[in-house]
């Protein structure tokens, strides 16, 4: 496989470095070809403005989704878009390694997406879910938090992890990629033991994640014309619409 990984901390001896290091060399242990996307030592710009084009479709307005839809059509993208539109198309498995801030991924992880999930590229004209412009292709987020698993787990003090990730998870998933099940490193400020520990669980889990099944999300003909589940079908998907 070709192996992007997209790592977003801004210190190189953090413990994101060191599970973007162990992928690394695991998977090309395996064989793989393996690329980075470090978004920090990039300065990657994490809020979308007209700096995203080298062209405006419209002077007077930014309309965002319009002028991404354009930029793809004429190769517009600015150079930092480019490189990454160009890394994802080359991948068949994409990870995103980033601790979790405030519950969620670091900012500069949804400027990612909000800047290279672009129409065209990714979605739009019938392209979503398994028909989106990355459909064939695998995603994984790797994280990593202080508070415990069991903290992460449904009766826990921040509830379940799959419900926290929804919102990153369903993105991967809406512009279609298989989405794996995230890896997730607790306690990292712990111990040297505990972080040993998860070191081992991230090469044992990458050494063995072409065969891991995605999680599973309904097929966008699923839903019917007023967005519900057609009648008959069960909500199931991997997600906090599972309680
Ligand atoms: C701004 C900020 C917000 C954080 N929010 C959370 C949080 O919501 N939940 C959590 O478990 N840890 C939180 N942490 C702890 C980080 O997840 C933890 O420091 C990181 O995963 C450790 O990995 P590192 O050594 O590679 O930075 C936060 C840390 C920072 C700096």
């Amino acid at each position: 496989m070709n192996v992007l990984i997209v790592y977003a901390h801004p210190e190189p001896k953090s413990f994101n470095a060191a599970l973007r290091d162990l992928a690394k060399s695991t998977l090309e242990a395996k064989g793989h070809v393996v690329r980075i996307s470090d978004l920090y030592a990039q300065d990657f710009e994490a809020r979308v403005t007209r700096g995203a084009f080298r062209s405006a479709k419209d002077p007077d307005m930014l309309n965002i989704i319009g002028e991404q839809a354009h930029a793809w059509k004429t190769d517009g993208f600015a150079a930092e878009i480019k490189a990454e539109i160009d890394a994802i198309a080359w991948a068949d498995f994409v990870i995103v390694q980033c601790p979790i801030w405030w519950f969620g991924p670091p900012a500069i992880v949804k400027g990612w997406m909000d800047r290279v999930f672009v129409p065209g590229f990714t979605y739009g004209r019938g392209k979503w879910f398994e028909t989106g412009g990355l459909a064939g292709k695998r995603a994984m987020l790797s994280v990593t938090v202080d508070a415990s698993l069991a903290a992460y787990s449904a009766r826990g003090r921040y509830g379940d992890l799959d419900a926290m990730l929804w919102p990153a998870n369903l993105s991967l998933r809406f512009v279609g990629f298989d989405v794996l099940k995230p890896f997730c490193a607790p306690k990292v400020s712990e111990s040297p033991e505990i972080r040993r520990h998860s070191l081992e669980a991230y090469a044992a889990r990458l050494a063995a994640i072409e065969g891991e099944t995605p999680l599973f999300f309904h097929a966008a003909s699923d839903y019917g014309d007023d967005d519900l589940l057609k009648p008959g079908l069960k909500p199931a998907a991997s997600s906090p619409r599972d309680a």
